[in-house]
């Protein structure tokens, strides 16, 4: 199979290419990237022998088709993906997320692919106090980057319906793991940590998240590119759900810093104050995360602490 990652120098898109190339050496990588401040070649360094890299935008039809035209299926990662960056400027989410799926998805159209994966997140759901969201579940997004997220998914799943492209979505948690831009919450707090500055808490710091292993959401996505029915949808949750501030105890806690580093800030706009999934749909195709959370979060943080190089010129 040839396999279109688009977004694939980012955070999960990268350890996606790598859970292909160790799980189906048979594989050929295409990966189409557009290197924003988020997509970087250092994420790709230690395989760019084993694929091919295009640096382009999915918003321009012409790349997208010297691509796709050779490919078997696609598994669009590519996104603005920060809530912050979103609330200061909706334009480049709607740009990407949204018009930007629209692209790819009017490419694949008539190509007869396998599989088309769209990426998406739980943030569509909107927040619960109670229960957990199913895939049934009307959307309900709060900020600007879920609303164009919830956007491209609507797409994506119209094009299955009118066109009979073989479109399946995931909808994961907030993933975490090596390689994700420090603006998100875990790099951000430990770097941050390391040098002795204050990790600054939104609000009370109770609102809740559950957290995933990126590379249990890259096994279930590879689940939903070679089992998942098209049409449908896949939630992919973590199973660890933990306030803000539990989750900041526990980076400080293995980098023995003190809890004196915390810093309570003025809340996010529209902050939503717990995101939970139920992921029996994806369990019934036969995933299940692997690790322990403990485990997964520690060696996270460890991989930072290991990969300086990556993050100082960063900061
Ligand atoms: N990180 C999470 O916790 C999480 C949770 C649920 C869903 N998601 C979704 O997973 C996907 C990947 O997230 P991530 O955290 O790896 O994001 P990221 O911000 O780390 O990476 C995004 C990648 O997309 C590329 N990109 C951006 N705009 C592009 C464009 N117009 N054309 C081509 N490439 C472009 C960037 O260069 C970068 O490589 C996104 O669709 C995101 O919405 C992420």
């Amino acid at each position: 199979m040839r396999v279109m990652i688009t977004g694939g120098a980012g955070f999960i898109g990268c350890n996606f290419v790598r859970h292909v190339l160790e799980n189906h050496p048979g594989y050929q990588v295409v990966v189409l990237d557009k290197l924003t401040y988020a997509g970087r070649m250092e994420n790709l360094q230690d395989v760019m022998g084993r694929i091919e890299f295009v640096q382009g935008d999915i918003c321009d039809r012409q790349a997208v088709d010297s691509v796709i035209r050779s490919c078997d299926a696609v598994v669009n990662f590519a996104a603005e993906t920060h809530v912050d960056r979103s609330i200061s400027d909706a334009g480049s989410f709607v740009r990407t997320n949204v018009l930007g799926t629209h692209t790819l998805l009017e490419a694949a159209r008539d190509l007869g692919l396998e599989k088309f994966v769209q990426i998406g997140t739980d943030e569509v759901y909107g927040s619960t106090d109670v229960g957990s969201f199913s895939e049934a579940d009307p959307l309900n997004p709060s900020s600007p980057y879920s609303a164009s997220k919830a956007g491209a998914d609507l797409l994506a799943r119209a094009y299955f319906i009118t066109y009979g492209l073989p479109v399946c979505i995931t909808r994961s948690s907030n993933n975490f793991g090596p390689y994700q831009y420090p603006e998100k919450l875990i790099p951000f707090f430990v770097l941050r940590a390391l040098q002795g500055e204050r990790l600054p808490v939104y609000g009370s710091g109770k609102n809740v998240r559950d957290w995933l292993y990126v590379r249990d959401n890259c096994a279930a996505i590879d689940l939903v590119l070679h089992k998942g029915r098209p049409g449908e949808i896949y939630n992919i949750g973590g199973g660890n759900e933990l306030s803000n501030l539990e989750i900041t105890s526990r980076i400080l806690s293995h980098l023995k810093k003190p809890a004196s580093l915390i810093e309570h800030v003025a809340d996010r706009l529209g902050h939503d104050f717990r995101y939970s999934i139920d992921s029996a749909k994806m369990r019934n195709l036969g995933w299940r995360s692997q690790l322990n959370f403990e485990e997964a979060l520690n060696e996270t943080i460890d991989w930072y602490l290991k990969n300086d190089g990556w993050w100082r010129s960063l900061l």
